[in-house]
C-alpha cells in the first residue's frame, strides 16, 4: 500500500510526542484553556519552544491540534478529544516500555534472554494506568462493585493503591488491604495511603500473590479484586494453585472480581484497537504467557471459584470475571 511506511513512521514520531506532551501537562493545559499561546506556555513551563512547536506540527499532521499560521498559538484539532482520552496508553508504551522497545532487536535473540534482560518503568506504568483506568475502567468497575455490599476489600497487585484509596475516601466505613510484590510500588502506595490519612483503615502488604500466606489483615476481607495482574500468575498450573490459595487465605471472601486483559486471537488488521498490540508484543518479549478468554474460563472450572458473571470494560479484550466462592 503506497505511503503506508511513511504513515507508520510518522505515527511512531507522534506517539513519542503525545507521551512527552502528556508528561509535561500540555494536554491538560490545552483542554482547560482551549487555546495556548506558545511563547507564554513554553516560558511558563520552561520548555524548549522549537521542540514543542515541532511536536505540535507533527500532531497537526494527524489533526490532533491546529497551529495558527504564524505558529504562535495552538488550538485542539478534530482528533484532540480522542487522543486526550487515550493519552495514557501513549505514556504507558513510550515511557513505561521505552527501554524495552529500543532493545527489541537484542532481546528477541534467545542468547540475550537471561537474568534481568528487559527494563520497564513502573512509576510511569502506574501513572499511565491511573489515566486510562479513569477513562476506561473505573465507571464499569463501580457498576459491578455496586451489585453487592462489602466492608473490607483486598486489591491483589494494587500498584500505587489508587483504586483502594479512592474507594475508602468515598466511604469512611470501608477498610482495605493492598497486596503488591514490587518494593518500589509498595513504598509509593504506603506513602499515598499516609498522605490520604488512611493508615488506620488501609494496610499495604508486601507479598507475591502467586505464593500468598495467611495474614491477619486478610482474615476479615469480604471482597477481593485484582486489576491487570492475574495474567502474571500463569502458566495454567501455577495460576490454578494461586487462585485456590487465594480462596484459602481469604476465608471470609465470597466474591473475587478478577479484571484483566486477555489474548485477542483476532485476525491481523490495521484496525486493531488501541493498546492490544502493545500489550501482546511486550508480554511476548517478557516471556509472559497471556491466556485467551476460553483458557481463563476453562481454568476457573478447575478451581474453587465459579463464574457468576463476565462484564466488559472500556479496554479492548478485557473484562471483569465475577467469581464466587464455591
Ligand atoms: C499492570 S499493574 C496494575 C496496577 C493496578 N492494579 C492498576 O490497576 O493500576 C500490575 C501490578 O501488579 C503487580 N504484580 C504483578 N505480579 C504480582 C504478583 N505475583 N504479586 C503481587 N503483585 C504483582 C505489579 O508489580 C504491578 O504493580
Amino acid at each position: 500500500m503506497s505511503g503506508e511506511a511513511a504513515r507508520l513512521f510518522n505515527a511512531a514520531i507522534d506517539a513519542a510526542s503525545i507521551s512527552a506532551l502528556d508528561e509535561v501537562g500540555f494536554f491538560d493545559a490545552l483542554k482547560a484553556d482551549g487555546r495556548l499561546d506558545l511563547d507564554a506556555y513554553c516560558t511558563a513551563e520552561d520548555l524548549h519552544r522549537p521542540s514543542v512547536e515541532a511536536m505540535l506540527h507533527g500532531l497537526q499532521c494527524f489533526d490532533v491540534v491546529t497551529l495558527a499560521d504564524d505558529r504562535g498559538s495552538v488550538v485542539p484539532g478534530a482528533a484532540f478529544d480522542d487522543v486526550f482520552r487515550n493519552k495514557g496508553y501513549f505514556l504507558w508504551i513510550v515511557r513505561g516500555y521505552g527501554r524495552m522497545l529500543e532493545n527489541f532487536g537484542t532481546i528477541v535473540r534467545n542468547g540475550a534472554r537471561t537474568g534481568d534482560y528487559y527494563e520497564r518503568d513502573g512509576a510511569f506504568i502506574a501513572r499511565a494506568g491511573k489515566d486510562y483506568g479513569g477513562q476506561f475502567v473505573d465507571a464499569d468497575f463501580d457498576a459491578v462493585l455496586a451489585q453487592a455490599a462489602f466492608a473490607k476489600a483486598a486489591d491483589l497487585g494494587c500498584g500505587s493503591a489508587g483504586r483502594l484509596i479512592g474507594l475508602l475516601k468515598r466511604d469512611p466505613a470501608l477498610r482495605g488491604v493492598g497486596v503488591e510484590r514490587n518494593a518500589g510500588a509498595v513504598e509509593v502506595a504506603r506513602g499515598l495511603v499516609a498522605d490520604a490519612g488512611l493508615s488506620d483503615r488501609l494496610e499495604i502488604v508486601h507479598a507475591d500473590v502467586g505464593a500468598l500466606e495467611a495474614h491477619p489483615a486478610f482474615a476479615d476481607v469480604d471482597l477481593v479484586f485484582s486489576f491487570f495482574m492475574a495474567h502474571d500468575l500463569w502458566p495454567r498450573d501455577k495460576c490454578k494453585v494461586a487462585l485456590d490459595n487465594i480462596h484459602a487465605v481469604f476465608p471470609n471472601t465470597a466474591r473475587f472480581l478478577l479484571c484483566d486483559t486477555y489474548r485477542s486471537d483476532a485476525p491481523a488488521s490495521p484496525d486493531y484497537p488501541i493498546f492490544t498490540l502493545g500489550f501482546e508484543v511486550t508480554h511476548a518479549m517478557m516471556g509472559q504467557y497471556i491466556p485467551n478468554v476460553a483458557e481463563w474460563l476453562d481454568l476457573f472450572r478447575d478451581t474453587n471459584w465459579s463464574v457468576a458473571g463476565q462484564h466488559p470494560i472500556g479496554i479492548a479484550y478485557s473484562c471483569v470475571f465475577d467469581l464466587r466462592r464455591s
